[in-house]
This record gives C-alpha cells, structure tokens and sequence, in this order.
C-alpha cells in the first residue's frame, strides 16, 4: 500500500479551513503566519512559497520578509521580537537552515513559545517530552497522523527511527513513545543499521542518505515513512529505496508525495492553535 501523503493533507487542510471559518466568526480575526527567510537557498525558496500558498489557501494571512543571505543577527532577531510583540501576528517560523554567522538557537529561544510554530523552542521541546501540551514540530507530526492513519494503535510496536535531529528524529521518538512504541534512535555511528532495521514493524527514515533502505533491511509487513528528500542526478529520492521496499513493506510513504505535504498541513494547524491560545 503506497500511503497517500497528498490525500491526508488535502483532507486536513479541509477541516482546518473550515475551523477558520468558525474562528473568524467567533472572533472577527483570522490566524496569522509570518514566515522568515534569509538568502536564496533553492530548497528553502520552494518550501516557503508553498507554505504561503497553502497558508492563504485556507484562509490563514500569511507573509514571508525575506532578507539577503548577509543580513546582521541583530535584525533578524529584533524583526522576531516586533512580531512576538504584534496581537494581529499568530505563528513565526524562521526558515532552517540559517547562514553561518547567524545564531540558530538564539534565533529559536527568541520566537515567543506560544507563537512558536515549528516547535522548536526549548520550551516547546520540554513539553512535549514531559508529555504535556505544546506545538509540535511539523515534519514528525506529519509522519505520526500518516502512521495513525494506518494503525489506529501503535502500542508494543518496535520502531526504529534513523537520524538523531532536534527538527524530526527526536521529537518523532517522543511521538511515539506516547504512543506505547518500543523506540530505537539510529545513527551515524550505529553498529549495525540494517540489522536494527530489520526487527522493526515501523521505520522512520530521516537521515538525508537517497535510498539508504534497501528492501533486505525490512521486515515484512512493515510500515516504512521516508523522510528524505534528496536531489540527485535522478531526481528527488528518498531515504528509502521505494523500488525495493515497496514490494516488503505492508505501507510505504512515497517521494514526493507522502511526509512533504502533511508537514505543511500540520503547520497550518499549529498556526491555528497559536491563534486560538492568544484569544481565548
Ligand atoms: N527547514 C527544513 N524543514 C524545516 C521546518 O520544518 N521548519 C523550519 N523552520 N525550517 C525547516
């Protein structure tokens, strides 16, 4: 079964669009994103067009400031506290990766938690790995409704999650540990990969490695959600080798086509939850 990661998304962004609804009658307001984008980085230009897209799509205001690759830390970080400051501005993301001479972290620590989209301020972290309430990161709560989409209960499953990353490995582990899954973090120096791989009933391959999985490391019936995107001289890969694992695993996201668009529809959401969080 090829998991229609397009179908998901679209489904969802129906229901987030109709909430909008609700809410501007509720309130009079509509959610607000403001997307930040420093240099001219190919993949992160596609990316933010299609969150705007998406965002004005379902009826969220959205606006992308983009600054030059050059801009001084200082004015990406006092643009941040004018908008942390802004009633009218719901959710802030800030486009990874970020020049070198530019703080990642203190670029995250900055955004207000509650205005924090992508989850990825420390607060946001902690609480989701205390399991309280709080934004999660987009591109792992994309991978966890595709999965629940699939099996309604994910309790005593093993699941091997390849890639150690604060944007999707980690936080994918504390997804579904709440869910009552046996995890596995792999990583750069992990012994033996494919052995690991091969005990698990679900992976989660975010590692950056076009077609790392080959169809020897699953186990049959397995459940396989391919993170990667990587350009090659063939096109966009995966992590995942679909050729090959498709005809072992019982569900397989493809590539394009799978995680990419739930990843923009959970923003949406988290968009949504800032803007309800700051009016009620
Ligand atoms: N770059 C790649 N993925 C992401 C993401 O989910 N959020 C942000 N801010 N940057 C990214």
């Amino acid at each position: 079964m090829i998991i229609d990661g397009k179908k998901s998304a679209e489904e969802l962004r129906k229901e987030l669009k109709k909430k909008i609804i609700e809410l501007k009658s509720d309130f009079n307001a509509v959610p607000a994103l403001t997307v930040i984008l420093v240099g001219d980085d190919p993949a992160s230009k596609i990316y933010v067009k299609n969150k705007e897209k998406f965002a004005k799509e379902i009826g969220i205001n959205s606006e992308v400031i983009r600054y030059p690759s050059n801009v001084e830390e200082k004015t990406v970080l006092e643009k941040i506290i004018e908008l942390n400051k802004n009633k009218n501005i719901s959710g802030i993301l800030v486009q990874l990766p970020l020049p070198e001479h530019i703080n990642k972290r203190k670029v995250i620590e900055t955004i207000l938690p509650n205005k924090d989209v992508d989850g990825f301020h420390p607060i946001n972290v902690g609480n989701l790995s205390s399991g309280y309430k709080g934004n999660i990161p987009c591109t792992p709560h994309g991978c966890y409704l595709l999965l629940k989409g699939i099996e309604k209960s994910l309790s005593g499953k093993h699941a091997i999650i390849i890639g150690r990353s604060n944007l999707n490995g980690k936080p994918m582990a504390q997804l579904l540990l709440k869910e009552n899954c046996t995890v596995t973090i792999t990583h750069s120096k992990t012994k033996d990969l494919k052995e690991e791989c091969r005990r698990a009933d679900i992976i989660i391959a975010a590692v950056g490695r076009p077609k790392l999985v080959k169809g020897d490391w699953v186990k049959k019936g397995a459940i396989v959600i391919d993170v990667g995107i990587n350009k090659t001289d063939s096109g966009i890969v995966g992590d995942v080798d679909f050729e090959e694992v498709s005809k072992v695993a019982r569900a397989i996201t493809p590539v394009p086509g799978g995680v990419g668009p739930m990843t923009i529809a959970c923003l949406l959401q988290n968009t949504i939850e800032c803007f309800k969080k700051s009016n009620f």
